[in-house]
């Protein structure tokens, strides 16, 4: 850790630039920046009943710390595969994988991941403010695991079902306890595969609203996946498109919106509607290759 979150956040509002905001390829050659996410060449091959599958090549990718990066990118492409790298559950078989400067050999302290099949994430023998404190558990009394449990499941807006158990709710309510769990760790890096995927337009609008406020306040790295390209331009810095056969990304796009952003008025705007048109593009020439 070479930076507090509270750096890290200052950091983040000052930087006005495209260079300090974006993600800028890093050649294989070049020096590891200290700060955040590098990932250099990186290639993933899995073994499957066909034999060696390659799933992802020559993955270049540079997330400072601080910056919110959205991936879109078509169903198979790679792009579970790519947050499991990053959140240290998979090694590249090629290229190298940097966290803050130090290769990523395990799941990294202080990286959280939402993983895209929320239903079997929780336990179901746990009430809901049992399974948001059970990472809690081993760092911290009770009388601030429960302060912690309370504001997570406020911000998820499933404070009054805390004492309820999964199985009784419905999957985008399964799907906002498992985002109340990874908030109540306060993690320095957030990777989210689909997070709101199951949730209606309100809630979704709602919870895309509630994490730009948790980023402001705590200067945390989010890296998410979603299928919705206006839900990667609303919250991204940054969004990034994986796509082919093997999965690889041929686009990379600063936002340039600025913040707080709105879900009417930054929807309006020319730039959003300018990247919601080149993305669409770009995804459709993909597709036609
Ligand atoms: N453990 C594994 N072993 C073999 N192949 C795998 C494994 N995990 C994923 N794959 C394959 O890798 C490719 C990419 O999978 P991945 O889950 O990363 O895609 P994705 O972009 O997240 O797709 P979706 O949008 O549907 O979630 C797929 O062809 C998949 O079958
Ligand atoms: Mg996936």
């Amino acid at each position: 850790m070479t930076n507090s979150a509270g750096t890290a956040a200052a950091t983040h509002q000052s930087a006005g630039g495209r260079e300090e905001l974006g993600i800028t390829h890093v050649p294989a050659s070049g020096r590891a920046p200290a700060d955040g996410y590098l990932l250099q060449e990186v290639g993933v091959t899995l073994p499957t009943a066909k034999g060696p599958l390659s799933i992802l090549r020559d993955v270049n990718l540079h997330v400072p710390q601080g910056q919110i990066l959205g991936i879109v990118g078509r169903s198979g492409t790679g792009k579970t595969t790519l947050l499991r790298v990053l959140g240290g559950l998979l090694r590249p078989t090629t290229g190298r994988a940097m966290v803050d400067g130090v290769e990523i050999t395990g799941p990294p302290e202080q990286v959280v991941t939402v993983f895209q099949d929320y239903a079997s994430a929780l336990l179901p023998w746990r009430s809901l403010e049992r399974n948001v404190a059970l990472p809690l558990e081993r760092r911290m009394g009770r009388p601030e695991r429960n302060e912690r449990v309370r504001e997570a499941l406020a911000m998820v807006g499933l404070e009054s079902r805390a004492k309820d158990y999964p199985w009784r709710l419905s999957g985008g309510m399964q799907q906002r306890v498992q985002i109340a769990r990874a908030l109540a760790l306060r993690p320095r890096v957030l990777l989210m595969d689909e997070p709101f995927g199951a949730l209606d337009a309100m809630t979704k609008a709602t919870l895309q609203d509630q994490l730009l406020t948790v980023q402001r306040e705590t200067g945390a790295t989010i890296i998410f996946i979603t299928h919705d390209i206006e839900e990667a331009i609303y919250l991204g810095d940054r969004v990034a498109l994986i796509a082919g056969s093997p999965g690889h990304i041929p686009l990379e796009i600063t936002t340039d919106l600025d913040r707080p952003r709105n879900q009417v008025e930054t929807r309006e705007l020319a730039r959003y509607l300018e990247v919601r048109h080149q993305l669409h593009a770009a995804l459709a020439a993909e597709h036609n290759k």
